[in-house]
């Protein structure tokens, strides 16, 4: 089989306070090439779980870069603190995630490690702890572009002049949320996805990125991975939807873009998608930096 790796930045239209340029957009497109550049050596070497060594390692070049809302960079909740999901799913029914994890670069490295107890989640102080347990140490990934969106996210809703889908705070845009699903040589797959949430959640609030069948699947068919509102990701079972239509035999293209077209307007959602031959990619009005790269 074709080893081949998919990444994404984050579905979200640009908003007038927010606009995005020709040369952001493009940018954004090229540090998911890059992702999927660091998970293709995994794909092209011969070890065991490769599937899941580069979704993993493709992950963190996007958590790393502070454009995206995940890892360093990630949005603010409400109160001023940072709170991070991720999580990480194999094709042979492996799953783990962490939900409101505080202070640690790598969240999806947190959840690969949870793969390896009995747990399939851990949250708050609990995924914190046992982060710390496992070595991964105390940092800061506050920066002062999360730091600026927070204290206009503030604004908009001391002033009451919210972005039309978030009257009653309702939807949000600016999610931002990065993932990576792969295709290894001997059909297995992967997902990976991470995220600092959305840009108006309370402290606590868990999104689709941790929840099985919402952020994330695998299974022998193949790995789906969403991104966008995370609350109507979670009630529409997102990825597990856009799964089931390609294990019915749709091409993921397809089956990525009916649950697109389904979803209820004017929130917005995105995936990307292998299966045992093909791949696809897309979200609402074509907002989302994504690359595909074959190994
Ligand atoms: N899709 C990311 C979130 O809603 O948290």
């Amino acid at each position: 089989m074709k080893p081949v790796i998919l990444t994404h930045g984050g579905a979200g239209r640009p908003t007038p306070d927010a606009p995005e340029s020709e040369g952001a957009r493009a940018e954004a497109v090229k540090a998911c090439a890059q992702a999927c550049e660091a998970g293709t050596p995994w794909l092209k070497s011969s070890g065991s779980d490769v599937a899941l060594e580069a979704v993993i390692a493709a992950a963190m070049v996007l958590e790393d870069d502070p454009r995206f809302n995940a890892g360093t960079g990630a949005n603010l909740r409400l109160d001023g603190s940072l709170e991070l999901d991720a999580s990480v799913a194999t094709s042979d029914g492996r799953f783990a995630a962490v939900a409101c994890l505080r202070a640690t670069k790598n969240p999806v490295l947190v959840a690969r490690a949870l793969l390896t107890t009995p747990h399939v989640m851990l949250c708050g102080e609990g995924a914190t702890r046992f982060a710390r347990q496992q070595g991964f140490a105390e940092a800061s990934m506050v920066t002062e572009k999360a730091l600026k969106r927070w204290k206009a996210a503030r604004e908009r809703l001391a002033s009451g002049r919210l972005r039309p889908y978030e009257q009653g705070w309702k939807n949000i845009q600016f999610h931002g949320t990065i993932g990576a699903v792969a295709r290894a040589a001997d059909g297995t797959f992967a997902v990976s996805c991470s995220t600092g949430g959305t840009s108006m959640m309370l402290p606590g609030r868990i999104g689709d990125t941790p929840i099985y069948g919402a952020g994330v699947y695998a299974g022998e068919h193949g790995a789906v991975c969403a991104t966008g509102h995370g609350e109507l990701c979670i009630k529409r079972m997102g990825a597990f939807r856009v799964y089931t239509r390609m294990a019915q035999g749709l091409h993921p293209q397809k089956a990525i873009d009916l649950e697109v077209a389904d979803f209820p307007q004017p929130y917005e959602v995105g995936f990307i998608a292998v299966s045992r031959e093909a791949h696809g990619m897309g979200a609402t009005d074509g907002y989302m930096p994504c690359f595909a790269l074959e190994a």
